[in-house]
């Protein structure tokens, strides 16, 4: 099939390279020429695992296309896919006008029927504008598709090439088949739905998901009170069909460019029908205090003055395998511990580029591997659990941190990693090691 994507943002880019890769003509389309000039020389704009690869491949292959005509691709192509960026505006709503620009300039270059489908996450109803500005502008035939894209950062190739489940949201029979023709090698899992449910059912999911990481966060927040395990508890918890393992781990809270920007978002088309989706609030809350954990541990452990203290931080991605850096907690974490008058000390595998992009340079020390930013450090704390993090020698970390102070932010030691150390180690929702002997060791150097 002929398909334009339009915005080569994440999930556009991954969308096109992978629809290029089921053997489809692909055209993505965006208005960023620097973006395209990377593209174009066979690189990728963002760090995720195997798309550069499939990119060159199917370019090579003359199966993938990278342009800023947006009126040429869009003639040339029987399916268009808009997945253009939906941000969040002050009041937490999807700001959608570049959904509206992206509508107004495929009117203008209709030339014969096409379906139009709208992968980006949209309000309820947006599917329906978007129809209704085109109707405006062209007398063409289409039918409008509601095409939810589910796919993870760091995994996201992976995702798209094997989902889950693929959902189409339609009211044409007709031009729910074809896309569904176009999804079949990919899943026996295609879900129809009509396009409002289709819409909705993209954030119930990303809510439901961000809820599991709350309740494990609020659950760990009581087990540290009760002397519980919570990584124990979430195991268990897990084996039950109707809970699953997944999301159940506690932490520092969830960040990234959907889970925060689509729950803010939900709570907002909830308000527009006169109903308060109190659950939803509580998580946002729970999550925004979650990432505070680190904070409060550090206060207690140097008696609420953290002036003068050199404090690492390992991980500044909102998650491993990304160089995403878009509300991930660090951002706060580092912005507190800064004006709270510590030295800051950061590595993080690959995210340091888009971490002084969007933080700047205020006060912190940026390093270029995690022993340095550890070297003389009074403590350290993990943000992000990358392999090199896991899998680090705990007894030289013990010998060139300053004291051997370890918050873990993401519970990735466990108690027998630790044996033999001499590590203070507290983690989320799981019980400290050697806080008996903070004193002496507070007291060392000093
Ligand atoms: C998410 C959804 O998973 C995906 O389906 C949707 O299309 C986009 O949003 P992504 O943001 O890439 O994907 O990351 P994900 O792996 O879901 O993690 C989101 C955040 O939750 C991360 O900050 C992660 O650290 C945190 N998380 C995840 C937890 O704190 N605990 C968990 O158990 C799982």
């Amino acid at each position: 099939m002929n398909i334009t994507v339009i915005g080569a943002g994440y999930v556009g880019l991954v969308s096109g390279v992978c629809y290029a890769e089921l053997g489809n003509q692909v055209i993505c389309v965006d208005k960023d020429q620097a973006k395209l000039d990377i593209l174009r020389n066979g690189a990728i704009p963002i760090y995720e695992p195997n798309l550069q690869e499939l990119s060159l491949k199917n370019m090579a292959a003359g199966k993938l296309s990278y342009t800023s005509d947006l009126h040429r691709a869009v003639q040339l192509s029987d399916i268009v896919i808009i997945a253009v960026g939906t941000p969040s505006l002050a009041n937490g709503e999807a700001d959608l006008s570049y959904i509206d620009q992206a509508a107004d300039e495929i009117a203008e270059a209709m030339n014969g029927y096409k379906i139009i489908a709208v992968k980006s996450t949209v309000p309820v109803g947006t599917n329906e504008r978007v129809r209704d500005r085109i109707r405006r502008l062209t007398s063409e035939r289409f039918d409008s598709i509601s095409l939810p894209e589910f796919l993870r950062e760091g995994s996201a190739v992976q995702d798209t090439l094997h989902p889950d489940r693929i959902v189409i949201g339609a009211d044409s029979q007709s031009a729910a088949d074809t896309m569904a023709k176009l999804h079949a090698p990919l899943t026996d899992q295609i879900v129809m739905t009509d396009i409002r449910s289709s819409e909705m059912l993209k954030y119930a999911s990303n809510a439901f998901l961000a809820t599991k990481i709350s309740f494990i966060n609020e659950i760990a927040n009581i087990c540290e009170k009760v002397g519980a395990d919570v990584t124990q508890v979430a195991q268990g918890m897990g084996y039950d069909n109707r809970i699953g393992h997944s999301f159940l781990k506690a932490g520092i809270g969830y960040g990234g460019s959907c889970f925060p920007k689509d729950t803010r978002a939900l709570i907002q088309i909830a308000g527009h029908v006169d109903y308060e989706f109190k659950l939803l609030r509580a998580v946002v809350e729970v999550n925004q205090d979650q990432r505070f954990k680190m904070i409060r541990k550090l206060e207690t452990i140097f008696d609420g003055n953290l002036q003068g203290k050199t404090i690492a931080i390992w991980g500044l991605s909102f998650k491993p395998n990304t160089d995403d850096v878009r509300e991930s907690p660090a951002l706060e974490i580092v912005q507190h511990l800064v004006n709270s008058g510590a030295v800051v000390k950061v590595y993080d595998p690959i995210a340091i580029p888009n971490f002084r992009r969007m933080y700047g340079e205020d006060g912190v020390v940026w390093c270029e591997g995690a022993l340095e930013a550890a070297a003389d450090a009074d403590a350290l704390c993990l943000l992000t659990e990358w392999d090199e993090f896991i899998h680090v020698d705990l007894n030289q970390l013990q010998t060139v941190l300053r004291k051997p102070i370890l918050i873990d932010g993401r519970n990735v030691f466990k108690e027998e990693d630790l044996a033999g150390t001499a590590f203070i180690y507290y983690s989320i929702g799981r019980p400290s090691l050697n806080q008996g002997v903070k004193e002496e060791v507070l007291a060392l150097h000093y």
